[in-house]
């Protein structure tokens, strides 16, 4: 018999312990780290109505827990409620007494009560997320590349360091980034309230009082044998223009000296197309031939809760101009209430629920692809040839693809 409530001050000890206990790679091991990852857990909870802890009671014992954000997420056009799931964390003397799976059920009705569509989580395998209905986001990539090779443009002249004090200016021009790009979504209290780490360093393009463009990085030492070889990790590069990002990318050039390799992850899949030289520092040959130029993985993964919510929040996005009565039947083993079948007339790309039983094709899938492919990750045809969803008429395979194909694959760098 379990009990999911709200942990409080008291819990933040026994809480820590178990996420130090779970997260290993975090090396969180004498008492007084395990004391301040509890601080920390609870400061950012107090600060920030949005970041909400969890735990898992047995016979009175904390077994498990969880954070839950309430994210804004900018979804093609539309703003939407997005429930982000992190840090969970199960007793190693609990594991495999499904302590997670209760958590995940109750975050999922959390959410949907708060009558949040979509959810979303970084796994700590796709796998175990994947069966209770997540769908992979877009793939992560890891560059690595030269700083010379990049684009040296006519002038860096409006490049300068920012630190804490300009966090408005740089949120604001993040924000007015996240308001352009699909899958983007909003920063917390939590994250301008928290100062930067000394190591942090901000180079960002400025036009007078506004920042158009910045750089969040740090030097690592990149060599046990040489100790001035250092490598440049991008955590985050946000432009609005052109402009701004080739005053960036030659301040970056500009580094060739001393900066042996910028290692950059993203989710931007044509990031090859900027530098010189395409080649990763690997030196690695796929074959017959073709030359390594960025490793890549799964990460972010979404979830469907509320079909109906979801579409009459998209109630104005344009599904390419496709007419269509599309009835979807979505299978949903983990979340039941969630499957069935939903009709949606699309009339010139503008979706509608609709009630009764008129349609001109059905479309049968998981909800954890279902969800991939509304987010424009994956095009309906792929998982059809994967014989992951099936289609009542397939002389209609080009129009529902077509419904479902994204501009661009949803881009997320907030962290949770
Ligand atoms: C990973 C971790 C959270 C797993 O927790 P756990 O409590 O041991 O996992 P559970 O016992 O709830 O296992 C999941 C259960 O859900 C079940 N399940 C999954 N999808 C399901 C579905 N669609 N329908 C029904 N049941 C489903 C699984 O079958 C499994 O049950 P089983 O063992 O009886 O087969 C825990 O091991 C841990 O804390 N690890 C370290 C930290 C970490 O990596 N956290 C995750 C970060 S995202």
């Amino acid at each position: 018999m379990s009990t999911i409530k709200r942990l409080t001050r008291k819990d933040m000890f026994p809480f820590a312990v178990i996420g130090a206990n779970a997260y290993v790679g975090m090396k969180v091991t004498s008492e007084e780290d395990i004391r301040k990852l509890g601080d920390r857990l609870w400061k950012m909870e107090r600060i920030d109505p949005e970041i909400n802890l969890y735990g898992l009671f047995r016979k009175g014992k904390l077994v498990g827990g969880m954070r839950m954000f309430d994210f804004t997420m900018r979804m093609f056009s539309t703003d939407i409620l997005v429930g982000g799931l992190g840090f969970v964390a199960v007793d190693l003397l609990h594991k495999r007494e499904h302590v997670c799976k209760e958590l995940v059920e109750f975050y999922i009705n959390h959410y949907a009560k708060k009558k949040s569509p979509m959810l979303a989580l970084y796994p700590f395998r796709p796998d175990f997320y994947r069966k209770m209905g997540f769908g992979y986001g877009a793939k992560i990539n890891q560059y690595r590349f030269k700083p010379g090779d990049l684009p040296k443009g006519a002038s860096r002249e409006h490049v300068v360091f920012v630190d804490h004090k300009d966090r408005q200016a740089i949120i604001d021009c993040y924000h007015r980034y996240v308001a352009k790009t699909h899958g983007m979504m909003k920063r917390n209290k939590a994250y301008l309230s928290f100062p930067l780490r000394p190591e942090t360093k901000i180079a960002a393009y400025r036009k007078g009082k506004r920042i158009e463009g910045y750089i969040i990085f740090n030097f690592k030492s990149s060599s046990d044998e040489n100790w001035l070889e250092t490598e440049i990790q991008m955590q985050e590069l946000i432009y609005e223009n052109r402009e701004a990002l080739s005053e960036l990318m030659t301040f970056l050039n500009s580094q060739a000296d001393q900066v042996h390799t910028i290692r950059y992850i993203t989710q931007d899949e044509f990031f090859h197309f900027l530098p010189s030289d395409p080649r990763t520092d690997s030196g690695k040959l796929i074959p017959p031939v073709g030359h390594e130029c960025n490793t890549q993985g799964v990460g972010l993964m979404y979830r469907i809760i509320d079909t109906p919510g979801l579409f009459r929040a998209l109630k104005n996005h344009n599904f390419n101009g496709r007419n269509c009565k599309l009835k979807i039947t979505v299978r949903d083993s983990f979340y039941p209430k969630n499957a069935g079948s939903y009709l949606i007339h699309f009339v010139d790309g503008r979706p509608k629920m609709k009630t009764g039983n008129e349609y001109d094709v059905e479309i049968v899938m998981d909800v954890a692809d279902y969800s991939s492919m509304v987010m424009g990750v994956v095009p309906y045809d792929k998982l059809y040839e994967y014989g992951q969803a099936e289609i009542s008429d397939p002389a209609y395979l080009d129009t529902v693809t077509k419904i479902f194909t994204a501009d661009k694959k949803p881009i997320c760098v907030t962290q949770f």
